[in-house]
């Protein structure tokens, strides 16, 4: 990768299996990170992978409520005095109802309110009520990213309530894309590409962990969308399991496509 400007990176859900992959690499890459996860032990076992790091700060905080997202901004300010990229990466999935819920789908019986706002709070409000908190700071430095880590298609369509709070999250992603253009603040989608081999996965689903993709293959395109060769770089899709820094492979957010049979007033 080509030397970039280190950046200041807050990194939601940091502490699981594809966050603790997201961290590592923007260390690497030299960027500093403001991990935030709601789980304490998780986040000193993710302190204990990079001992003595300074450009690490570990917070916890719960993304399910307005005063943890905001806590969770200030707190990344109050560290490291700015924030420059927001990876939303934090989620929960079906196996947090119970473990076998991936195999055996929630039934529209089984999803009552509180479980809905649930889901739709981690999933969708977090990403923009910290985007809300982060904005003024990319704006006034004239330069950002937001990544958000929403799902395939395929699990779209499949499972509820988690794949409606991803779909919403994409559909955000190409809002936010068009309404930052040209701010120098870029918002782009990267996601796995398949089951990833992590506890968001429960054993119960029988699945064969080996032939499950690594967290660590969100490393790469994640370290290249902070870097001075994304300038620019938005309103696109990456899937990681695809991407290499050779090919950029990467496609529109959403799919663009399937609007092209809607019916629009002229000037719509
Ligand atoms: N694992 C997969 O197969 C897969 C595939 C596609 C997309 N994803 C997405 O990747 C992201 C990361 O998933 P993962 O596989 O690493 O799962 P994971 O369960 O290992 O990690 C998720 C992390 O988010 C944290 N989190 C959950 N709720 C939170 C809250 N309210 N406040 C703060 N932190 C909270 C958890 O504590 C956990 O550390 C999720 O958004 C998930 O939807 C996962």
């Amino acid at each position: 990768m080509t030397p970039t400007k280190p950046r200041v990176a807050l990194v939601t859900g940091a502490a699981g299996g594809i966050g603790r992959a997201m961290v590592a690499a923007l260390l690497e890459a030299g960027h500093a990170v403001a991990a935030m996860d709601r789980d304490a032990a998780a986040l000193d076992a993710l302190r204990a992978l990079h001992p003595d790091q300074p450009r690490l700060h570990a917070l916890c905080a719960d993304l399910g409520t307005e005063a943890g997202c905001a806590g969770t901004i200030a707190d990344t300010l109050a560290h490291f005095g700015r924030i420059d990229a927001l990876v939303n990466n934090a989620g929960i999935g079906v196996s947090s109802l119970r473990p076998d819920a991936e195999t055996r789908l929630p039934a529209i019986e089984e999803l009552d309110a509180a479980t809905w706002d649930r889901f739709f709070a981690i999933n969708l409000r977090a990403p923009m009520l910290l985007l809300r908190g982060a904005l003024p700071h990319m704006r006034a430095a004239g330069w950002g990213r937001v990544v958000n880590n929403t799902t395939s298609f395929r699990t779209m369509l499949r499972v509820l309530p988690y794949g409606a709070t991803k779909a919403a999250l994409e559909s955000a992603s190409a809002i936010w894309a068009q309404e930052l253009a040209g701010s120098g603040i870029t918002v782009n989608v990267l996601i796995p590409g398949g089951p990833t081999d992590t506890p968001f996965i429960s054993d119960a689903t029988g699945w064969d962990r080996a032939a499950m993709l690594k967290p660590a293959i969100m490393g790469p395109p994640l370290a290249w969308l902070l870097s001075d060769a994304a300038d620019g770089f938005t309103g696109h899709r990456i899937i990681a399991a695809g991407w290499s820094e050779a090919t950029l492979a990467y496609r529109a957010i959403g799919w663009p496509e399937l609007g092209a049979d809607a019916v629009w007033l002229q000037g719509s």
